[in-house]
């Protein structure tokens, strides 16, 4: 393993370097650097020390350079049973065989797909579908603003709820101009955002109930909706008990829509996602990537008070492929698998397989770190203490987490297993993942720790 060390803000780090062979990915990269900005038509590319997929099949990926890595990236989330699932497959093949791909016009597999979701969602009463999270966050907002008039959105610092002018704020803000616990300010992820966007956004710490109470009492008479994530998966943020149910209990007693972000959790974590589970009472709820295993639906569920304002209602719902057959065949046969008896307890018990697996190492060498996270979803943290908001996670990065974090990736990768890079990465878990896959990754695991032992107490 090549290795070296490195300092930050005078702490001694170790910096582990990639070994793999990428020369092809790496010329693939150079050559797609000519055609789209970065080389990442998708805005996903990580740079070069990205690869190119091949192909991805079950739980394994293999690069163009003929690499294989057990996957837990998942395709950002979407992937619940594997890759390539050949019973979603199959359906769609049959789909486009049988009934076409794309018409724009009423058919039987979406009524019968939103039938699915009343069925197994408890909030919802009606359904609309689009292609991405994204799209429904907006059909969210719309909507909660024709309901009340009101222009107000409340969101909680470290949440993404997608790439929209009006939601992509305060994701990762710079704390230098992020201001204080009690007074957030909202800080725009993205240039060309209009400054009447961040006075129409207020961001609040996340579990924290008596700021929200505070600030939604305030300033209820302007706010259209709060709008959370049950998890913020992405920093991997928990949220702490009682916190949603409080904050559903506020929004009922400040008349103000609540709207949950289910966009990861629905589907991943039950079938009518975290707010059946956990039973929470939401107007609005949005779900998407597991709700499909990898194919591009999502939906947006609600109330009927909430709901019925959208087209033909004065709220405009469109979008030329919003529930096409293909991804409304693929959603109703991936649900018809997760409905399958034992299905989230065999996934569950995957993920409380590789937390406590790794954490009896971590104890076993007294390091300070911890594997965490929920359901199927696991991450490895560099620090004792779980993040409860994104101020834990800025101290986490100030302290060097995003290169111990950097180098457990590289390492990974290294030895054949791919988690997403970043700096807190969540890593998802699905059905085809196997007991070798995940032995495998306790054990790579396990010889990352022990060798840096040292540089992680
Ligand atoms: C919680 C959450 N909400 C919304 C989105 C946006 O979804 P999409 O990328 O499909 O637009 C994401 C994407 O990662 C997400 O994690």
């Amino acid at each position: 393993m090549v290795k070296s060390c490195v300092y930050l803000w005078g702490i001694s780090l170790f910096e582990v370097k990639m070994t793999i062979d990428l020369s092809k990915s790496k010329a693939y990269y150079e050559e797609a650097c000519r055609y789209a900005p970065g080389g990442s038509p998708d805005g996903k590319g990580w740079g070069p020390e990205q690869f190119y997929v091949a192909e991805a099949h079950g739980s394994q990926i293999q690069d163009i350079d003929g690499n294989r890595y057990i996957d837990y990236h998942a395709g950002a989330g979407p992937i619940i049973l594997g890759h390539s699932d050949q019973e979603v497959n199959r359906a769609v093949l049959d789909t486009i065989h049988d009934t076409g791909v794309q018409f724009a016009q009423p058919h039987r597999l979406e009524v019968e797909l939103t039938k699915k979701l009343q069925e197994l969602i408890p909030g919802a009463d009606k359904s609309a579908l689009c292609n991405a999270g994204t799209d429904a966050l907006q059909l969210a907002v719309r909507l909660a603003r024709t309901h009340t008039g009101r222009s107000k959105v409340v969101k909680f610092e470290g949440a993404y709820h997608g790439w929209s002018d009006g939601l992509a704020i305060s994701t990762n803000p710079d704390p230098d101009v992020a201001g204080t616990m009690s007074d957030l300010q909202a800080v725009p992820d993205t240039s060309g955002t209009l400054p009447s966007i961040l006075q129409d956004t207020i961001v609040i710490p996340y579990n924290d109930l008596d700021i929200a109470s505070e600030r939604l009492e305030k300033e209820k008479h302007n706010i259209a909706c709060v709008i959370v994530e049950p998890i913020i998966h992405g920093h991997g943020i928990l949220p702490k008990d009682g916190f949603l149910q409080g904050l559903s209990e506020l929004c009922r007693s400040c008349n103000i829509p609540f709207v949950l972000d289910e966009i990861i959790t629905g589907f991943r974590h039950d079938l009518g996602g975290l707010q059946r589970k956990w039973n929470i009472d939401v107007d609005l709820a949005v779900y998407g990537k597991a709700m499909a295993n990898g194919y591009v639906v999502s939906a947006i569920t609600g109330k009927n008070n909430l709901m019925d304002h959208l087209t033909p209602g004065p709220a405009f719902l469109s979008g030329t492929y919003n529930g096409n057959p293909v991804s409304a065949a693929a959603s109703l046969k991936t649900i018809e698998v997760l409905e399958r008896p034992g299905f989230y307890d065999r996934l569950y018990a995957k993920g409380a397989f590789i937390r406590e697996e790794i954490n009896r190492i971590i104890n076993e060498l007294g390091i300070d770190a911890v594997a965490y996270g929920y359901g199927s979803v696991w991450a490895l943290y560099f620090d004792k203490i779980i993040p409860s908001n994104y101020r834990d996670i800025i101290r986490f990065l100030r302290d060097g987490g995003k290169e111990k974090y950097t180098s457990y990736f590289r390492f990974m990768l290294n030895n054949g297993i791919f988690i997403p890079p970043g700096r807190v990465a969540r890593n998802y878990i699905y059905a085809a993942h196997s007991d070798d896959d995940l032995q495998k990754t306790v054990d790579v695991t396990a010889r990352f720790l022990r060798e840096f032992q040292s540089s992680l107490r």
